[in-house]
């Protein structure tokens, strides 16, 4: 502070002292309030095959495994007494057949189908998310139906996905989450969801802005659920469009989508903030993809960071840029984190 500056410099100083604003833990909370990690913030994504005692871990994916229904149960029950809020199933199919109708996707045999009244009763505080997509019960692992061609047969796809979702939400689903992107699905869904009386009982998540990336690597494994051939760039986004996001969440809003979602996310930081500056009053998710959980696993791994220091640093980073919900394999290992602080 030099005194030649006069009184004007000493009050335009004194203005720039941040220091004095984060100097003990609860100053600093009070600047990142609306950045802070409940459960109600997270959902936990969990995959579910046919054989009901099954316990598979996914080596692309450490820490995670596939369960059958009664594995599950014993895996979940801990999470649910942790704070668990939500879950999103995946089906994974390795026995039953596929075909290119993907008809398997809502028979008796689904696993999902079969998980969903059982987790209903157990869990009756849970609130339960399906993705519905076609790919992990097509023979081709496309998330359509393919004309002979090998394109898209719209019309037909969103046909059989939205029968797909009205399946799901009979059988006890609180959410479909489409996770295609195909044009027009939310308005199918919402047509037969109100056609079937479940239109005030059913919410659509919409994975809204999904883009073609390479970060989903491990889930297809996961999810045994990889295209035959070709690649998903003729229906999800170009990683580099940024109109696009928000064209197809103005699509999303006006068919009717209840929630939206940004994925994957941290790559995609400024289309989390575009959609959601664009549509504030829509519950904004962001899935943290298979791609982004191994990366980090493995950099906490090797010594690079503290996964504990890291991922609060990247979910609080989630949180102020706009995301109300984190899909994150990460959920069971928060929520203890959560239950130690207290
Ligand atoms: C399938 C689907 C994918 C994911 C969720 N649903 C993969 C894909 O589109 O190929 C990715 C999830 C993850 O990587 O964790 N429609
Ligand atoms: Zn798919």
């Amino acid at each position: 502070m030099k005194r030649s500056g006069g009184k004007m410099s000493f009050t335009v100083e004194k203005k720039h002292i941040l220091h004095s604003s984060i100097f003990n833990q609860t100053l600093r909370d009070w600047h990142s309030l609306k950045c802070d990690i409940t459960p109600k913030n997270l959902m936990y994504p969990v995959f579910i095959v046919e054989d009901d005692e099954a316990v598979q871990p996914i080596s692309s994916l450490p820490g995670v495994s596939r369960f059958g229904i009664n594995k599950l149960k014993e895996h979940l029950d801990s999470v649910v007494r942790n704070g668990l809020q939500s879950i999103l199933l995946f089906g994974v199919i390795e026995n039953i057949p596929k075909d290119e109708f993907a008809s398997n996707a809502d028979s008796l045999k689904n696993p999902v189908i079969r998980a969903l009244p059982l987790l209903r009763k157990w869990y009756p505080d849970l609130t339960i998310a399906c993705d519905v997509c076609l790919c992990p019960y097509t023979s081709h692992g496309h998330c359509g139906i393919l004309n002979s061609d090998g394109s898209i047969n719209n019309p037909s796809s969103i046909d059989r996905i939205s029968d797909v979702a009205l399946s799901y939400a009979k059988s006890g689903a609180h959410i479909v989450a489409p996770s295609d992107m195909m044009d027009g699905r939310i308005g199918a869904i919402k047509e037969k969801l109100i056609k079937h009386d479940l239109g005030n009982k059913v919410a659509v998540l919409s994975y809204t802005a999904k883009f073609a990336s390479n970060f989903y690597g491990p889930f297809r494994d996961a999810a045994k659920s990889a295209p035959t051939f070709g690649d998903r760039k003729c229906y999800q986004l170009p990683p580099s469009s940024a109109g696009l996001p928000l064209r197809a969440a103005q699509r999303d809003v006006e068919e009717g989508a209840d929630m939206l979602m940004v994925k994957p996310v941290m790559a995609y930081m400024d289309v989390l903030k575009s959609v959601k500056d664009a549509y504030p009053n829509h519950p904004m998710f962001v899935y943290q993809v298979s791609g982004e959980y191994a990366m980090i696993y493995w950099a906490a791994q090797k010594g690079v960071f503290d996964l504990k220091v890291a991922l609060t640093e990247i979910f609080s980073s989630l949180r102020r840029a706009g995301a109300d919900v984190i899909i994150t394999y990460y959920t069971p290992l928060i929520l203890e984190w959560l239950q130690l602080k207290h």
